[in-house]
């Protein structure tokens, strides 16, 4: 399997968007209810505002055959803010690759440090990184439904 990592083009709107839902209704579902699943990633979205949230960040994309199977980003303060993967192509190191690039970016950028909020699904996937948890949020909240998740950071120095 060659996955090619690239950043981010308009284009990927809807192919990043088809991730995110397939990785949460696919992966991330076993970890929290229906309620809190429907909340983070309604059936209904507008397509430009998630395209210009991409845009927003320094967002790269990994693709395999022309598809695109996962994205991660880095906001301008330093948090990975979105790090998704396609279950069809889990487990198979695309989000270490993914969050290698992000890493880089930001050493690159003169950052000292990454945070995160990591859902229960990514946890281990970002301790495995590096990251470490600094506190659970059991009330985070996301379209008026808690959806508990935990900041991590990784340090740079
Ligand atoms: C979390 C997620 C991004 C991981 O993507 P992935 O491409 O399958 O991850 P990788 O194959 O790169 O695995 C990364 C590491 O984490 C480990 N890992 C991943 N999930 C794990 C789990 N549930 N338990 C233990 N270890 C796990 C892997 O073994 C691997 O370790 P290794 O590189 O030392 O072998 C993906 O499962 C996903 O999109 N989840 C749902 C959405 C989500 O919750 N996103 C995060 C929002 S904050």
């Amino acid at each position: 399997m060659t996955v090619h990592v690239r950043s981010y083009e308009p284009a990927d709107a809807q192919p990043t968007r088809r991730v995110f839902q397939e990785a949460i209704r696919g992966t991330a579902a076993k970890h929290y209810s229906p309620v809190q699943i429907e909340a983070w990633c309604p059936t209904e979205y507008d397509e430009t505002a998630w395209g210009r949230a991409r845009e927003r960040a320094w967002t790269v994309v990994a693709e395999l055959d022309g598809d695109v199977i996962g994205f991660c980003d880095l906001t301008d303060d330093a948090e990975l803010d979105m790090l998704f993967v396609a279950p069809s192509a889990g487990g198979q190191g695309v989000a270490r690759l993914l969050v290698g690039e992000v890493l880089a970016y930001a050493r690159g950028r003169g950052h000292t440090a990454v945070t995160t909020r990591a859902s229960r699904a990514a946890r281990p996937a970002f301790e495995q990184f590096g990251f470490v948890v600094d506190r659970a949020n059991p009330d985070s909240v996301i379209r008026g439904v808690a959806v508990p998740n935990f900041s991590m950071h990784i340090d740079l120095t």
